[in-house]
């Protein structure tokens, strides 16, 4: 398929038509571990699952049509990726990341410097300054997140790749947080993109993947090189279903956006809420490069609460979204960074990057925005600190129009049941 067509019709109608054997329009689902050779002498395009399969192969080529990328290895999981990436340095490298990254990535990076295999610094990437200073050491290679988890601090793409490409540093920038539907990296000048593909691009929690894609074919050779030869690629199941939930990704996201946005709003209004982290909001730090970079600001959303709301409580009453890691999925979840994705951070680390223990994380789904905003104010209005503000009970939020808050008193009704 020419590059004509919308990236939504274009995974529609990956693989679609492939299967000449019985036309089949769904591209099979091949789990065979092996794949019989003519001939000794004459390599078969599949001998192995761990090197090659179709139904991974089939993944990879849509994966890469939406990231507008030539090379695409799908790996085990969004940590297998970064690793993959890892791959490519040698001890005297030098790696910069962010400060505030994922808590696993933040422990691999630390892990694998600790044992010698790369130096390694972490920076603010959204400070300039921090930059400038960094690429005069010359790294080999730059680890972009953005936004990042769970602050959605926002890095100036272009920025970036201007002072790396001065530097010969590569690039590399996970785009898990948006996924291609709303940001592509490699067409803003990265080396390289990589995916944890458990959150938004397979979109229904039920797989862990990754996916590492680039344009350069140097990297791409040494990328599936290494991929083969340590054994973390994707598992020819997994890479179905995965594209199998790549199919909705881009109706998935406008839906779970606009919902976030209404949810914002609706918390922006609330005077039990410190700060909200959320790039669409003209006052986040980074607002004007993510409307310039992306096309939308995604449906992830931290917010700081004030002193007395308890923000355990808050998220034990919570009965729509659910306490869990993860993100990107149909089903809203809500998580303390501090405990549950950062648990694995040390806790000054967490101090610098600016992620307290009153921060709470909430990817949203696809439930119904009046149902999830409810959900939210009710468990807000059972976690305020009745002993420290006692007035505070009877109105906790404001700015549900037409709508009274629910009573902290009034029984919570599972969905479920
Ligand atoms: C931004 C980011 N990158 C990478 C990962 C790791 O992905 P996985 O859990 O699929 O290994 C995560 C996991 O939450 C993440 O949030």
């Amino acid at each position: 398929m020419t590059k004509i067509y919308h990236p939504e019709t274009r995974v529609a109608a990956a693989g679609v038509g492939k299967d000449s054997e019985y036309r089949a329009i769904v591209p099979p689902l091949y789990l065979s571990a092996n794949y019989a050779w003519t001939s000794p002498l004459i390599k078969p395009s599949f001998d192995y699952a761990r090197s090659g399969n179709p139904s991974r192969e089939a993944l990879e080529a849509a994966l890469g049509a939406l990231e507008g990328a030539d090379h695409c290895v799908v790996t085990a999981t969004g940590m297998a990726a970064i690793d993959l990436v890892l791959c490519l340095l040698a001890p005297d490298d030098l790696i910069v990341a962010p400060h505030d990254c994922y808590g696993g990535t933040h422990r691999l990076l630390t892990a694998r410097a600790a044992k010698g295999q790369f130096k390694l610094k972490f920076i603010d990437q959204s400070d300039p300054l921090a930059l400038v200073e960094i690429f005069a050491k010359k790294p080999k290679l730059l680890l972009i997140e953005t936004p990042s988890n769970p602050l959605l601090r926002i890095t100036d793409i272009g920025q970036c790749v201007g002072l790396a490409k001065a530097a010969g540093t590569i690039t590399v920038a996970d785009n898990t947080f948006l996924s291609p539907a709303l940001q592509n990296p490699l067409a803003l000048g990265c080396d390289i993109v990589l995916h944890s593909t458990t959150k938004f691009i397979n979109g229904h929690s039920d797989i862990v993947g990754g996916a590492v894609m680039t344009n350069d074919s140097a990297l791409g050779e040494a990328l599936a090189w290494w991929a083969n030869c340590t054994g973390i690629t994707g598992a020819a199941f997994d890479s179905y279903q995965t594209l199998r939930g790549l199919r909705t990704l881009y109706p998935r996201i406008k839906y779970q956006q606009e919902t976030t946005a209404e949810l914002v709003e609706a918390l922006q209004a609330c005077k039990n809420v410190k700060k909200i982290y959320y790039p669409g909001l003209t006052s986040h730090r980074g607002h004007e490069i993510a409307a310039r970079q992306q096309r939308g600001f995604g449906s992830m959303v931290s917010v700081a609460f004030e002193e007395h709301v308890d923000v355990v409580a808050l998220l034990k009453n919570l009965r729509l979204f659910t306490i869990a890691e993860s993100l990107g999925g149909f089903e809203s979840l809500a998580c303390l960074p501090a405990t549950m994705t950062h648990g694995a951070m040390p806790a000054e680390a967490r101090a610098v990057a600016g992620i307290s223990d009153r921060l709470v994380r909430f990817s949203i789904g696809l439930e119904h925005v009046d149902d999830l905003t409810r959900d939210l104010f009710a468990a807000i209005a059972i976690a305020i600190d009745k002993k420290i503000k006692p007035d505070l009970d009877q109105s906790p939020c404001m700015g549900l129009a037409g709508e009274s808050n629910p009573s902290p008193a009034q029984e919570r009704v599972s969905p479920w049941v």
